[in-house]
């Protein structure tokens, strides 16, 4: 059997389960193909990494004790998808340079583990002649042709971990608390860790809230007897109002009016139309950190196992999915440049809806 050389890079943000994913990839290949016949180059920090040659040929060893590691041990770098074809001020032939790192690597085939930017290149890279394999990852859930992707499931732990916590201080001051969860586009990880933690208000991109039902939701509880309120809200919230305006123009109304997130403005409103005392908490990047959680271990194992199978077939210009209780790939063709949204009619969605929540609507 001929040596397969493996390059493999991490882009965009991180999220648990990339170490396990890479490990998965890489033991999978070992046992496939012997170690004799693997070879598999680390890319440091991404695309980055590749348009710049910053490769190291790695040892089995580099994958054992790293399952349960978060971050990636590669580096990740976001390296924006618009200015791929770009050439800027540095002169640098960014897709050029790519091709040109694959070549001198002398790589088969090349892994890129990322969300939605990461497969936008992947694609091109894949429509430039390369053997390209994606992996899904990303803690928003907003893939395309995948139901679910890798460090999602530990980001809904850690932020209804955060929410329970918030429960206690909340009843103890009879506060309103607004807690940011990220997710700038699509709401799936608000709307999983509200309903696990409780939340009373879910806010998400894909319901645009009206602030006077928000400040309802939380008068009527305040007349049932329940002094507090906890509010789940996405990073990328908008209103009724904002729904209409293009994404420039909301932040710039948003900038002129001191208050860029919607978090805060919902608490500031909150606070001004029912008189209640509200506060804001953000997790933020808490929420892409650590180990990943056991099923994130497992579904990371999973892929990388899938990656290796296809690598075998020779599968490439694909990204690995798992659909109902299937790991399989779609086509990046077929996937690239798309975001998976949470359908509002979605189950989850009218389960909430059935014990009361309100999405602010
Ligand atoms: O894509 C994952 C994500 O965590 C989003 O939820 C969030 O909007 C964004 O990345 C934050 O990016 P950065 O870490 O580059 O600020």
């Amino acid at each position: 059997m001929s040596k397969r050389r493996i390059g493999i890079l991490t882009s965009g943000g991180d999220c648990p389960g990339l170490n396990a994913t890479i490990r998965g990839v890489a033991k999978a290949c070992y046992e496939r193909f012997g170690e004799d016949n693997v070879e598999i180059v680390g890319i440091s920090n991404g695309y980055y990494g590749l348009i710049n040659n910053l490769c190291k040929d790695m040892s089995p060893s580099a994958f054992s004790g790293i399952l349960t590691q978060g971050g990636t041990i590669f580096g990740t770098k976001r390296q924006p998808f618009k200015m791929m074809q770009v050439i800027g001020e540095d002169n640098v032939d960014k897709v050029k340079n790519m091709k040109e790192t694959y070549k001198k690597q002398k790589l088969d085939c090349l892994l890129t583990l990322g969300g939605n930017g990461t497969h936008k290149t992947s694609k091109l890279l894949s429509d430039e002649g390369l053997n390209v394999i994606g992996l899904p990852k990303t803690i928003d859930n907003d893939i395309y042709g995948t139901d679910v992707t890798f460090g999602f499931h530990t980001a809904v732990d850690i932020a209804t971990d955060v929410i329970d916590r918030l429960h206690t201080t909340a009843a103890s001051h009879s506060r309103i608390l607004v807690c940011e969860i990220m997710g700038n586009k699509a709401g799936w990880l608000t709307l999983n860790a509200g309903i696990a933690g409780g939340a009373d208000i879910i806010i998400i991109p894909e319901i645009p809230y009206d602030i006077d039902k928000v400040c309802d939701a939380v008068m009527a509880r305040s007349a049932s007897g329940k002094t507090f309120s906890i509010l789940a809200v996405a990073e990328g919230a908008f209103d009724v109002t904002e729904a209409k305006m293009k994404k420039k123009e909301r932040a710039k109304k948003r900038a002129e009016a001191g208050i860029i997130t919607a978090t805060s403005r919902i608490a500031a409103q909150i606070q001004a139309n029912t008189g209640m005392e509200a506060r804001v908490c953000v997790p933020g990047h808490m929420l892409r950190g650590g180990a990943p959680s056991a099923y994130d271990r497992v579904l990371s194992t999973q892929f990388g196992v899938h990656a290796a199978y296809m690598i075998a077939q020779e599968k490439y210009g694909r990204t690995v999915a798992k659909i109902g209780n299937k790991i399989t790939s779609n086509k990046l063709a077929d996937i690239a440049g798309k975001t998976k949204f949470v359908d509002t009619n979605d189950h989850i969605v009218i389960a909430a809806r059935d014990i009361g929540v309100s999405f602010g609507d």
